[in-house]
């Protein structure tokens, strides 16, 4: 039973098809959540839990990229480099008693996070499912109107745009910080 529209919301929109992709990024979304809500004092071990989860996160669609051979993987692999990067920079700045740069990367990540999974990320599920099933992965589409919200549940990114995902903006949040 979901209590909670919001993350009611964002579990749909969130969605890749694929089952490993989809339980990290929730995990991700978690850990980003506690990110935000820490205090000064947790705020470092928060960042740390983040990172932890992201390398792995990360690494496995990398992984996945390279060994399968994925033929757009070069811009999907950079983004999550530079991501990657800006959350070590300002956990380093945050070991230092520097507190500044956290709002923004919170911000910016919550920005990034969505885009990214629409675009490289779903893509990279749709080339996986067709791979190991040699279909389309189906992507229902619920309606939100019974719940009082007037907006489509969007779960299939569009995602067969897969030349074109490489071009939106890479975001460089470490330049930014
Ligand atoms: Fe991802
Ligand atoms: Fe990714």
């Amino acid at each position: 039973m979901i209590h909670d529209l919001d993350s009611f919301m964002r579990r749909h929109e969130h969605l890749t098809g694929d089952l490993g992709m989809d339980t990290l990024h929730e995990e991700f979304h978690v850990l980003l959540q506690t990110l935000r809500a820490a205090s000064s004092e947790q705020a470092a071990d928060a960042l740390l839990a983040l990172i932890t989860h992201t390398r792995d996160h990360f690494a496995h669609e990398d992984t996945q990229m390279i060994e399968g051979g994925y033929p757009i993987r070069d811009c999907h692999i950079q983004e999550h480099a530079e991501v990657l990067a800006s959350l070590v920079e300002v956990h380093e700045r945050l070991c230092q008693g520097d507190h500044r740069a956290l709002p923004r990367l919170v911000h910016a990540l919550e920005d990034w996070f969505p885009g990214h999974v629409q675009h490289l990320d779903s893509a990279l599920a749709q080339w996986l499912v067709q791979r190991r099933h040699k279909a389309q992965p189906i992507m229902l589409r619920r309606h939100a109107a019974t719940l009082g919200v007037a907006r489509d549940m969007p779960i299939s990114p569009q995602a067969a745009q897969t030349q074109s995902s490489c071009a939106h903006e890479v975001p460089l949040l470490a330049p930014r910080l």
